[in-house]
This record gives structure tokens, C-alpha cells and sequence, in this order.
């Protein structure tokens, strides 16, 4: 039977280093256009097992990876938790704003049963992919989701958001705390289903006032792992927190990730020094660098990752997710660089 490379980085076996990579699926693949034509809502398509089974498959279709990610998005807790969430053409999300202090805070933990499709593609998939093929469960991280049920969109900073964590903090933390319990829900309901592997994107973690860092991120990431293992869900945990600075040194000790995800803007030679020598790295490559039709700075910057993290337990992924213009035939490149490394 074919290993299982990412299962096998984790459990300590030098089989090769696995691939895959963030946002596979989607816009940059022309297939995707025809699975979106049935659903012109995002949310009902995140909820239609049949979509979500040929999206999450999809970028399988073209690519030697080794891993498939559950076709869904972070959004669907607060879409969940009744905050009008749409994704607009060309605005992104939009949701309805929470007002500090004033607006109750949803808790009903029933919301779970809303995600039914899937825990049912999960399923499916699980028993349809081959063995050597992992199954990525995710969710977003509870700050990351703070910031855009505040905003009630994205932004440059947030500044809504971190105007809310000073003046109404107690308040804040509370949201962190339901979204602690919501996420952890989120995930374990993903690894009973059939995920092997769970993924929390802490995408505006680079948003958290350094003193804040510890409450806001580290921490609720900490619970939620600890939730999770006192669930018996022993499957491994990448953490993401995106654009973190020097905190990813604390967050690699102290959040309890099996797997920390780093961004393009990390120096692997000082990650690799700096950061938890006991836990696996992933990434970090510029989604950009697969833009260009052609770059022969591609090649010599993947081979410089693997020569980097030779000795260290890795997962080759890119540092952010693959944008709707990357070139199908650079993915195909980085892949068979991967594959041929060592050999
Ligand atoms: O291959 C995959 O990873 C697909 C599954 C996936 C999606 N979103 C589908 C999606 C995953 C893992 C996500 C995570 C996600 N969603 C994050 C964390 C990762 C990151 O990029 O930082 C965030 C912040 C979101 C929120 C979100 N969803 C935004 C801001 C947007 C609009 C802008 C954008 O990046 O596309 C979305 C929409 C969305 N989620 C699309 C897809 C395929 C695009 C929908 C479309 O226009 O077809």
C-alpha cells in the first residue's frame, strides 16, 4: 500500500517530504467555475455535499499532492451563529457587525447540527480517498473570526476590532471564550467524521497588540487542543498565525500544535533555531512566486527551502494561499521538484 507521507512526518518515519497547499482548491483552476455555476451562493455551496465533494477533490484531479482539504470556509461559525454572513462579488465577505457591549453574545452550542453536510462529505470522502491521500479538517481561529464578526468585513487593520479588545475587553474576551467552545465543537465534529488532520487559520493573528498576544491567540489555541485531547481526538494540529513576528516562537512552545504553518515572511534558518525543535514546520513559499509564467528564481527558492528544512520534520506548503492567478503549470513544477529531492 502507498505511505501516508504526512502521516508519517508526524509519527517520526523519513519517507519524503509531503506536499500540498493552502487554498488548492478554487479560482485558479477553470474547473472550479463549472462546479460554481450550480450554486451561486457561497454558502449553500460550503453546504451542498455534491460540491463540496468535487471541489474538495478537485485539485487532486490535477496535481500529485498529499493531502486533500475539506472544501468549506472559516466563516461558516459566524454564518452559523446568525450573523448574516455573504460574500459579495468583488467585496469579499460582508456580515453584520457585533456592537461592543451591546449585542448579546451567541452561545446556543446546537449550531453544530447546521454543519451536517460536512460532517456527511467528510464521511465520504474519508472511505473515497486512498489511504496515502490525508484528509485536512479546519476551522478559523477564534481571533481570526472575532476580527470579522466586529469589522463585519475584512480590513487593512482592523481597527474596530482592537478598539473593542482595549475598551471593552471583558466583553471581548467573552467572544474568544464562545468561539474557544465553537471551534473546538467545529473541529472535533470534523475528526469524528473522518478528518485525519486539522487545521486552524489564525489569518489576522499579525492584527493582535503584542501584549494581547498570549489572551487573544496562544492561548484559546492552547484550549482548544486541550479540548480536543480530552475528547480522545488525537489527530495532529497545525497551527497558522499568519504574519506573527517573534510571538511564533511562544506560539510553537506554547499552543500545543503538533504543526506550526509559517508565512513567506519568516527566515526559515531563524524559525529553525528559534521555534520548537519538537514540532513539525510547514510552508513557506510566496504564493506569488507561481504568478509569473516563467521565474527562475521558482525553482532555486524551492530547492532552498528543502535543503533548509533537511533535517527537520516539514510539510513543503506556500506561506498563504494559492491567489486565483498562480499558474497551474508552476504548481505542477514545485511538485515534481519536491518529489525529486533526495532521490
Ligand atoms: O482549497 C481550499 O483551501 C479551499 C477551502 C477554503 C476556502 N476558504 C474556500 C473559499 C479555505 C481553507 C478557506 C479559508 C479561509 N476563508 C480563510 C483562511 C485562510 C486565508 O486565506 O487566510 C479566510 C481568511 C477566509 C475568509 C474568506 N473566504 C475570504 C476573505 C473570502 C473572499 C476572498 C478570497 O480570498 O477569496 C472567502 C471566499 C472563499 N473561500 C473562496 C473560496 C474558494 C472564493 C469564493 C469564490 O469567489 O469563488
Amino acid at each position: 500500500m502507498d505511505q501516508n507521507l504526512i502521516s508519517n512526518v508526524f509519527n517520526n518515519k523519513t519517507t519524503g517530504v509531503p506536499i500540498w497547499f493552502l487554498r488548492q482548491s478554487g479560482r485558479h483552476i477553470p474547473e472550479y467555475f463549472k462546479i460554481k455555476n450550480n450554486e451561486k451562493n457561497f454558502i449553500k455551496f460550503c453546504l451542498n455535499e455534491k460540491l463540496i465533494v468535487e471541489s474538495t477533490k478537485l485539485p487532486l484531479k490535477y496535481y500529485d499532492l498529499d493531502a486533500a482539504i475539506i472544501f468549506s470556509d472559516i466563516l461558516l461559525i459566524p454564518w452559523a451563529m446568525e450573523r448574516n454572513v455573504k460574500f459579495m462579488k468583488d467585496f469579499g465577505p460582508s456580515l453584520d457587525p457585533m456592537i461592543p457591549n451591546e449585542t448579546k453574545i451567541f452561545k446556543d452550542i446546537s449550531i453544530i447540527k447546521k454543519f451536517e453536510p460536512i460532517r456527511n462529505s467528510i464521511t465520504f470522502l474519508r472511505k473515497e480517498l486512498p489511504f496515502s491521500k490525508s484528509l485536512i479538517g479546519f476551522s478559523g481561529a477564534p481571533w481570526t473570526l472575532a476580527c470579522y464578526m466586529i469589522e463585519g468585513k475584512g480590513s487593512k487593520d482592523f481597527i474596530n476590532t482592537r478598539k473593542a479588545l482595549w475598551g471593552a475587553n471583558k466583553w471581548f474576551m467573552e467572544l474568544i471564550e464562545t468561539l474557544t467552545n465553537f471551534v473546538t465543537l467545529k473541529l472535533e465534529m470534523q475528526a469524528k467524521a473522518g478528518a485525519d488532520v486539522l487545521m486552524i487559520f489564525d489569518s489576522w493573528s499579525h492584527m493582535v497588540p503584542n501584549n494581547f498576544f498570549k489572551d487573544c491567540s496562544i492561548h484559546p489555541i492552547a484550549k482548544i487542543v486541550e479540548n480536543l485531547r480530552s475528547k480522545k481526538i488525537f489527530v495532529p494540529i497545525i497551527g497558522f498565525p499568519f504574519k506573527a513576528g517573534s510571538s511564533i516562537v511562544d506560539y510553537s512552545y506554547e499552543s500545543q500544535v503538533d504543526c506550526i504553518a509559517l508565512d513567506w515572511s519568516v527566515d526559515l534558518n531563524w524559525a529553525k533555531n528559534n521555534i520548537n525543535k519538537e514540532i513539525v514546520i510547514q510552508g513557506n513559499l510566496d504564493p506569488a512566486s507561481l504568478i509569473p509564467y516563467e521565474s527562475h528564481y521558482l525553482s532555486k527558492n524551492v530547492l532552498s527551502i528543502l535543503d533548509i528544512m533537511n533535517d527537520r520534520r516539514f510539510i513543503f506548503n506556500v506561506g498563504h494561499g494559492l491567489t486565483p492567478d498562480c499558474k497551474i503549470n508552476n504548481v505542477k513544477k514545485v511538485i515534481s521538484i519536491v518529489r525529486d529531492y533526495g532521490r
